[in-house]
């Protein structure tokens, strides 16, 4: 067995953590690719490297900035995460569990996870928000294997409302009050780091997926085993494989996150405020 986490271990980066704030944060934000902008308004930041944080993780992406940055946003204590680690980095499962234990352990009740992904559904656009509903993860092994954290969690856990259901509702008032339209849908995990076939696609929505990336279910599965409430918001940077007549690029999955940033920041903003 290659990992045998324990409380301990954990603890450990919270007590560190910990003892370079006066306040818990309540709410853990973590966000994806060219969404990061809102950790900038964060008040008063006490920002700290993951490689100062004992038994955390460190950050292999050069683009991704490798802070946690902690301080008041809209009146509420955050934790942010500036650069999040992914599976394609060459993490295992086991251990992409490290960031949202240590959260729950300095306090967090709450977690929001966003992400850029591809949208299946053809119904949505480019510039989309859709909330997750729910999930799909056919591949890989869950992030929860290994020896149970009993204190954390149950060995068994149920995953039927995971995506909790008061904050979806929360955030579609969040939209409405500031004239935003949301979608809502299934996210489906591929493990990347490339982009998905064509055919792989259309078996994704075959499936009932209605948009695909590359992050946030291990996050949401480990803040649904310890019992935090959670929100994903999916960004759909581009159209997924196979839709239109051109390939999947990159840049454009950065083009569309630059170009929405000051409305998704906004949502999030509020969302924070009223949660
Ligand atoms: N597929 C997977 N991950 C993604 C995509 C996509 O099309 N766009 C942004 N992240």
């Amino acid at each position: 067995m290659k990992y045998n986490f324990t409380l301990d271990y954990f603890q450990k980066s919270a007590d560190y953590i910990l003892s370079k704030i006066d306040e818990k944060p309540e709410i853990a934000l973590i966000l994806g690719s060219a969404l990061g902008g809102l950790s900038e308004q964060i008040e008063n930041p006490v920002v700290i490297d993951y490689k100062d944080i004992p038994n955390f993780l460190v950050s292999t992406v050069k683009s991704h900035a490798g802070k946690l940055i902690i301080g008041k946003l809209n009146g509420r204590t955050v934790v942010c995460m500036s650069g999040r680690f992914h599976f394609y980095e060459g993490y295992d499962f086991e251990q992409l569990v490290v960031p949202i234990r240590v959260f729950k352990l300095i306090g967090c009740k709450a977690t929001i996870l966003t992400n850029a992904a591809g949208a299946i559904n053809t119904d949505f656009h480019v510039g989309d928000i859709m909330i997750i509903k729910d999930h799909i993860k056919l591949m890989g092994a869950s992030p929860l294997r290994g020896p149970n954290v009993d204190e954390l969690g149950p060995r068994f856990f149920d995953v039927t409302d995971m995506y909790t259901k008061e904050l979806r509702d929360l955030a579609k008032n969040c939209a409405a009050k500031l004239n935003m339209k949301l979608q809502e849908g299934v996210y489906y995990f591929h493990m990347g780091p490339n982009f998905e076939t064509p055919a792989e696609i259309r078996a994704m929505r075959i499936l009932g997926a209605d948009a695909v990336g590359m992050s946030t279910v291990t996050e949401a599965l480990t803040a649904a085993h310890c019992g935090m409430k959670l929100l994903g918001l999916s960004l759909m940077t581009n159209m997924a494989a196979g839709i239109l007549d051109k390939p999947v690029d990159g840049d454009e999955v950065t083009e569309t996150g630059e170009r929405v940033a000051k409305d998704f920041s906004a949502l999030l903003a509020e969302i924070v405020k009223e949660i």
